[in-house]
């Protein structure tokens, strides 16, 4: 018998309309939980993968929102507990990469990292939090990356937003643990979606090499620890960052 520990729960995972975004969403939809599936630009992606959702029985809403605009994020999400009456967890995934040597790096190029991938954690987060004070609970999981931690050449701006959301996640740990909040970070090593098919083969061998599984990831390596994060097992877990990587950091 299937065992669908997240039955009742309302979910929200940002940038779900593909990637590791959409594999997190199947996965929380596939225990049971209710998926509210955020997109920014592309709806067809995003209804694919509500149609797989309901394919598989389970249920889920698209929802389009720029994650680095704090007013449409807190109307979204006024609408989302409007309408479900609270959030359970909350899978801060949306993020970009805008990479160039640091000598030549534009200030845009700076900006946009920071915005989307900290600025948008920070503004979900603050939208989110009241709700979860309020029903004395919540699940919050960020999607960090094993360069935060390692650092990498070409992404500064990169590295400096995923480290950014260590240090975020660490401290909101420590200030909400006494509202029963949880907030962990999940840091992927090389995970094969759309930010990492653009690489040139002699990097992919490369890194490849660093890698002690032998392997690349899959967005499904990911989002079953994210799961286990989001289930009541884990709720004992908070201010942890959690590598998904095959051994290479
Ligand atoms: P992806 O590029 O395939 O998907 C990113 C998703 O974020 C897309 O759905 C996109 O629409 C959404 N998004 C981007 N900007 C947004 C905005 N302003 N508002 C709302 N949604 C927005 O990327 P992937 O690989 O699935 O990455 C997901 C997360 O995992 C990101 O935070 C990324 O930094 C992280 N990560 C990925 C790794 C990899 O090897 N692919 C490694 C380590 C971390």
């Amino acid at each position: 018998m299937l065992t669908k520990e997240l039955e009742g729960k309302i979910s929200v995972v940002t940038g779900g309309s593909r990637g590791i975004g959409r594999a997190i969403a199947i996965a929380l939809a596939d225990e049971g939980s209710h998926v509210v599936i955020n997109y920014a630009t592309r709806e067809d992606a995003a209804r694919e993968v509500l149609n797989e959702i309901e394919s598989r029985g389970g249920s889920a809403e698209i929802m389009r929102f720029n994650i680095a605009l704090f007013q449409e994020v807190q109307r979204a999400f006024d609408e989302i507990v409007k309408k479900h009456r609270r959030i359970d967890i909350l899978v801060n995934n949306a993020g970009i990469t805008r990479d160039n040597l640091f000598a030549l790096m534009k200030v845009e190029e700076w900006d946009e990292v920071i915005d989307t991938n900290l600025k948008g954690v920070f503004n979900c987060t603050r939208a989110v939090i009241k709700a979860m004070i309020r029903q004395k609970g919540g699940k919050i999981i960020n999607i960090g990356s094993v360069v935060g931690v390692m650092g990498n050449p070409g992404q500064a701006n990169y590295c400096a937003s995923k480290a950014g959301i260590i240090g975020f996640s660490k401290a909101l740990a420590r200030e909400l643990g006494s509202r029963n909040i949880t907030i962990n970070v999940v840091a992927p090593g090389f995970i094969e979606t759309e930010m990492t098919a653009n690489l040139s083969e002699d990097i992919r061998n490369e890194m490849l090499k660093r890698i002690p599984l032998g392997r690349f990831g899959k967005p499904e390596d990911v989002a079953s620890v994210v799961c286990f994060l989001a289930r009541d097992a884990s709720s004992y877990i908070t201010g942890q960052v959690i590598h998904v990587n095959g051994g290479m950091f």
